[in-house]
């Protein structure tokens, strides 16, 4: 592949994309299945081994044919849409793209997205991603390994805020919440009302043991009475999952375009200060030399 540059015009690209993403995502209501995507390309990442993360490589069979993957290749059929009328940005800035459209369109807090991901074909072995069936300690052993905290495991699960499962894929059933199209705090809420009386509601083995532990507990407590607080927090680790394994150093960022013109538009103000200052003194002198 030849080498990714973060210039003007791919920024551009990103821009238009973004639009596309809106366009389609609220059109096919595909948000939860896309921030899953989003999701299983970024949270294979080790820390350690430096492998994995947000590269792309879920569009290859390899990888989305794993069990854990079950049903994404709708949501990488969709960003084929998207790739196809941008085709200079990679699939791993598209996939990333696409999980932070889908959060902000359903309600969810602005997360900032820098570009500059490069696409990867090497696929990681089955089993980074987290198994629903069991407890804290394997979600601690899957997160860290991520070089994510016991915040962002809570923050981040609050995704199940948007989405269900579906029998065919997982084995699971049934929404988190009673709204599944839209991003707000209710998967704590309903998670603290425990079994009983959120009837009809899913409940997997990794969303319950957030209540067994009081390192998970106090922020599920904390993010069910303050809907802002998750929204922060939520945009944080959702940006942190989404550059797992990627230093933006070498591409221009979305800021430093911010800045560049911001600059040009302080020049180009002054430019016309300046101007406006030569005219009033000629004006100013014309006068003074017809009155004397
Ligand atoms: C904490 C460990 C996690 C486990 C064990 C887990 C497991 C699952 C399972 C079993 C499903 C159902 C898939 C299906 O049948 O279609 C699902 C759906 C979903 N997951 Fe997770 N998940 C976890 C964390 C996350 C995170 C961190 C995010 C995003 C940041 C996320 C976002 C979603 C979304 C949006 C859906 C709904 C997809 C749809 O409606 O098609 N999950 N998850």
């Amino acid at each position: 592949m030849a080498e990714l540059v973060v210039d003007e015009v791919y920024l551009k690209e990103i821009d238009k994309a973004r639009r596309e993403l809106r366009a389609l995502i609220s059109q096919k209501n595909c948000a939860p299945i896309m921030l899953r995507l989003a999701w299983h390309d970024a949270g294979t990442y080790d820390a350690k081994s430096k492998t994995g993360g947000p590269n792309g490589s879920i569009r290859n069979e390899e990888e989305h044919s794993h069990g854990a993957n079950s049903g994404l290749k709708i949501a990488i059929d969709l960003c084929e849409e998207v790739k196809a009328k941008h085709p200079t940005i990679t699939y791993a800035d598209l996939y990333q793209l696409a999980g932070v459209v889908a959060v902000e369109i359903t309600g969810g807090p602005d997360i900032s997205f820098v570009p500059g991901r490069k696409d990867s074909n090497a696929c990681t072995e089955e089993g980074r991603l987290p198994d629903a069936n069991q407890g804290f300690k394997h979600l601690k052993d899957v997160f860290y390994r991520m070089g994510l905290s016991d915040k962002d495991i809570v923050a981040l699960s609050g995704a199940h805020t948007l989405g269900r499962a579906h029998l065919e894929r997982s084995g699971f059933d049934g929404p988190w919440t009673r709204d599944p199209l839209k991003f707000d705090n209710s998967y704590f809420v309903e998670l603290l009302k425990g079994e009983e009386y959120s009837e009809g509601l899913l409940k997997l083995w990794t969303d319950e043991t957030l209540l067994d532990v009081p390192e998970f507990r106090r922020y599920v407590e904390l993010y069910a009475k303050d809907e802002d607080g998750f929204f922060r927090d939520y945009a944080e680790s959702h940006k942190k999952l989404s550059e797992l394994g990627f230093t933006p150093t070498d591409s221009v960022t979305k800021e430093e375009t911010q800045r560049i013109i911001t600059l040009e538009l302080k020049l180009s103000k002054l430019g016309v200060a300046v101007v406006a200052a030569v005219v009033a003194f000629s004006c100013f002198s014309e006068i003074h030399k017809r009155m004397k």
